[in-house]
């Protein structure tokens, strides 16, 4: 837990009112979610009530109302029911399990969900082909898809199977996987490769963030267990809610 004097310190510090561009509730949502970029506010931490904020910063609680609102629609702060304001949990995945999102955040108890942008069946391109490992013409599914956890997006996800693998593409639902497992080819493992870039001005459209905003790309290769390529999948996650967790162990000597 943080003293609110702290925050209310750096945000003074901060000088919001006279910083930046917009309304005043914008610059005191910028001011915000840089004390919590900046880790002074971590997850968890509880934002000071809004009557405090709005008296000691000397502003109306209709501007601090609507920079708490706009911080809580982009998933930066989560409001509790009687308990108040909280600087919303990022979501951590391990890097050595082989799950599916939905796996994810189901365990993190968390509602996945999905908004559908693409569902087809063609060719594989050239670049398709070769993460598959097929012959040029052979068919693909190809399925583009926004991915929500309690209704907030966090990737737009593009994932390409082979098509014998999932002859309908209609069939998949909710859950890649899962329409997988149903034909009895769920992968077994995979490669993955993350960098680091910013969201182009479409990619963060479709996830409501600000273009140029950090992201995560990560590419998997997954294979049944005889090794034969089952996706190829491109995914760009929001950098601010998703944290990759690598356990590292010495050899064994
Ligand atoms: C993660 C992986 C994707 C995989 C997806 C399957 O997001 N990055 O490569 O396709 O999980 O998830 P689901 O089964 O929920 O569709």
């Amino acid at each position: 837990m943080i003293a609110s004097d702290d925050v209310l310190k750096s945000l003074r510090a901060r000088d919001f009112e006279n910083t930046g561009h917009g309304p005043l509730y914008r610059r005191l949502q910028t001011a915000l979610k840089g004390i919590i970029d900046d880790g002074i506010l971590k997850v968890e931490d509880a934002l000071p009530s809004e009557r405090d904020l709005a008296t000691e910063l000397g502003i109306s609680r209709v501007t601090v109302r609507n920079a708490v609102r706009a911080l809580v629609d982009d998933g930066v702060l989560v409001q509790r029911h009687g308990a108040g304001t909280f600087v919303a949990p990022r979501v951590e995945q391990a890097l050595s399990r082989l799950t599916s999102f939905t796996e994810d955040m189901t365990t993190r108890g968390m509602n996945p969900g999905a908004v559908w942008l693409e569902k087809s069946v063609g060719y594989a391109t050239p670049e398709e082909a070769m993460a598959l490992n097929l012959s040029p013409g052979t068919e693909v599914a190809r399925f583009r898809r926004l991915r929500t956890a309690n209704d907030k997006p966090m990737a737009l996800e593009f994932a390409v199977v082979p098509k014998q693998f999932i002859p309908t593409p209609e069939d998949v639902d909710k859950s890649l996987y899962d329409a997988l497992a149903k034909n009895g080819k769920k992968p077994d493992r995979a490669l993955q490769r993350l960098r680091a870039e910013l969201f182009d001005s479409d990619t963060a459209r479709i996830l409501g963030v600000p273009e140029g905003s950090a992201a995560l790309y990560i590419e998997r290769r997954s294979f049944l267990a005889n090794g034969t390529p089952v996706e190829f999948t491109r995914s760009h996650y929001r950098g601010d809610s998703y944290d990759f967790i690598a356990e590292m162990q010495v050899d064994a000597r």
